[in-house]
């Protein structure tokens, strides 16, 4: 038995250099695949979490909103107005388009006043008067029914209000990673 076991050791041949680079280029085949795989898991993960800016908030439900044409409601954590036109929601960033200054909601005027140079835009955002060059940013709403339909969201391109859907349960979203630029003033 043990003669057999030295017999069969010695019939072993030592892998070639053809084999060995096989061997070696499917090994690395094999790590690449790793990396590959690791860097779209890491792509396709949120880069924020909910709640936190560049993320999406969650801002309730439709019942809970401001009655149209009311005051728009600062959300300071999401650094945005929410403004419940007569036209629909709408969520505008609190930074002013002319040199990034911190606007105010001045209730008396019915409008936003910016303390810096002047700059005054309507409760949607849209450019009155001053230096600013164009009407105040936002984000893009998304308001969603309990079983995650899309039934309304700001379209990305002219970032105008979206009209509020007759579900008082569908919620109201706001992702503050998607901005879109306020249109220039006319
Ligand atoms: S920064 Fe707002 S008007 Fe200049």
């Amino acid at each position: 038995m043990a003669a057999e076991a030295v017999i069969e050791t010695q019939n072993k041949t030592p892998i070639n250099r053809r084999e060995f680079l096989n061997f070696a280029w499917l090994v690395s085949l094999g790590f690449l695949s790793l990396s590959v795989g690791g860097v779209t898991f890491l792509f396709t993960m949120p880069r924020f979490r909910e709640g936190e800016f560049g993320g999406v908030f969650n801002l309730g439900e439709v019942g809970s909103l401001p009655p149209p044409g009311s005051e728009p409601k600062i959300v300071p954590e999401g650094k945005l107005w929410l403004s419940n036109t007569e036209r629909g929601v709408m969520a505008i960033y609190t930074v002013c388009t002319h040199l990034g200054c911190l606007y105010n909601w001045e209730s008396q005027q019915d409008m936003f006043l910016c303390p810096c140079h002047g700059s005054a835009f309507e409760p949607d955002g849209t450019f009155i008067e001053g230096p600013a060059p164009r009407s105040l940013d936002r984000f893009v709403v998304q308001i969603e029914s309990r079983d995650g339909q899309i039934l309304a969201e700001t379209d990305p391109e002219t970032g105008e209000p979206v009209p509020v859907p007759d579900d008082p349960t569908a919620m109201v979203k706001v992702d503050t990673g998607r901005r879109v630029l306020g249109p220039p003033r006319t």
